[in-house]
């Protein structure tokens, strides 16, 4: 199998002792940067990594790819994204700052179903060239694996049809972005349903049914929310996709605490995401499982709510993530790391908890236990950026430091 070497690295960032950690409880030292570094790598997995001058001589002649006395850090990961959908809602942006709340808006025809309009003006084709557009996007602030979720078609065929475009983007973007494809469908209930559980039984477990068996699916996701969908809805729909063998996640204690957190984690979630309102039982919860608690900073931010209790999480030991929520409502933002660097000092977390959360607990997140950190065995999944220190990464935060590498003309 062809192997590479990546050299002129000014720096590794590692995060090897945050992956034996499983990435929680983690300290300044977690970061566990080689300076003056070489990694080699086949296409599956990094075959060796140290400092320059101990790089094995049997790997001298290995094609070079030069990093320019740049960084080299574990690839980033956006673990949370609807970012399949038509038009825009910067109104609604504004009748927020003129006083207006996201559950109002919603309550008079904007909100998800708004969106749900727009998405539905659009092909599949134009969909996926939105979709490519915005995945390039991410790319180049150095995101590589991407979590994308359907959720604004919300009938059987336009779900159907949005599952099937995210598949498309997976197949056409691999293996040099990563695409993760959940279904959503329980986004909110559309018009015509008198009750979510009508909507859930009617489109949303049928579907389920049906796109398992096309094996299409990484995971299904629900908003159990006040005024969307709940705890019952969310047993209904986490059992049958654990009947089927679909990973589970759900938008979680984001307008209050309703036991999302514990529910998601009592299925064996992969995630429990938004979680701004998650109190001790909750928190505990997901500390004793293996459930990521993804925050949402953006989200809070453009909707004006106080932050998560992130700092109480992280010191029970939940394993924490953040993404980015891109989407045209609640955070029409889509730069997971400058989210991060921004809520970092506001959630009180170290620089190995932030660089965790964007990396290694974003691809636990996804069930990914293979990448996250740059260690012999793990995934061969990077990320490049054009400085020489850490620090750098996240205190530039309004700049993109990202680059991408490749093999030279003699490579
Ligand atoms: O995570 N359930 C919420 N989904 C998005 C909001 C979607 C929208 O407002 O269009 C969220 O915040
Ligand atoms: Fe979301």
């Amino acid at each position: 199998m062809d192997s590479f070497k990546l050299t002129n690295i000014s720096s590794a960032l590692t995060l090897r002792t945050a992956h034996k950690k499983g990435g929680r409880r983690l300290s300044h030292e977690d970061l566990d940067i080689i300076p003056n570094a070489e990694i080699v790598y086949d296409r599956e997995k990094i075959l060796w990594l140290g400092k320059k001058e101990e790089l094995p001589p049997a790997y001298g002649p290995l094609p070079s790819i030069d990093c320019q006395n740049g960084m080299v850090t574990p690839e980033i990961v956006d673990c949370h994204t609807h970012l399949i959908f038509g038009g825009y809602r910067s109104e609604e942006h504004s009748m927020r700052l003129g006083g207006a709340d996201y559950e109002e808006i919603a309550k008079k025809g904007g909100g998800i179903l708004a969106t749900m309009k727009a998405t539905g003006e659009l092909s599949s084709d134009e969909l996926f060239a939105l979709g490519m557009k915005r995945c390039e996007r991410l790319h180049s602030y150095g995101v590589g694996t991407i979590e994308i979720k359907s959720g604004y078609g919300l009938s059987r065929d336009k779900e159907y049809e949005i599952s099937h475009v995210i598949h498309r983007l997976k197949t056409a973007l691999a293996p040099g972005i990563q695409i993760h494809n959940t279904f959503m469908a329980a986004h909110a209930v559309p018009p015509g349903f008198s009750s979510s559980r009508k909507y859930l039984r009617e489109v949303v477990l049928p579907l389920l049914e049906e796109m398992a068996k096309e094996g299409i699916l990484d995971s299904v996701d629900i908003f159990h929310e006040r005024g969307y969908f709940d705890e019952e809805d969310v047993k209904l729909l986490f059992s049958k996709a654990k009947e089927l063998g679909i990973p589970r996640r759900s938008h979680a204690d984001e307008f209050g605490d309703n036991g999302g957190a514990s529910l998601a984690s009592s299925y064996g979630a992969l995630s429990a995401d938004h979680l701004l309102q998650s109190g001790p039982d909750g928190m505990e919860a997901l500390a004793r499982s293996e459930t990521v608690a993804t925050l949402l900073p953006g989200t809070g931010f453009f909707l004006g709510k106080k932050p998560a209790h992130a700092r109480e999480f992280l010191d029970r030991g939940v394993c924490v993530a953040i993404g980015s929520d891109y989407n045209p409502g609640s955070c029409h933002f889509d730069n997971v790391l400058q989210i991060a660097s921004m809520a970092a000092p506001l959630y009180g977390m170290n620089l190995a908890e932030l660089w965790a959360s964007i990396t290694l607990n974003g691809a636990r997140a996804l069930g990914l236990k293979n990448q996250g950190a740059i260690e012999i065995g793990l995934a061969p999944r990077f990320s490049f950026f054009r400085t020489q220190n850490i620090h750098d990464i996240s205190y530039f935060w309004g700049r993109n430091l990202a680059f991408e590498v490749g093999l030279g003309a003699g490579g």
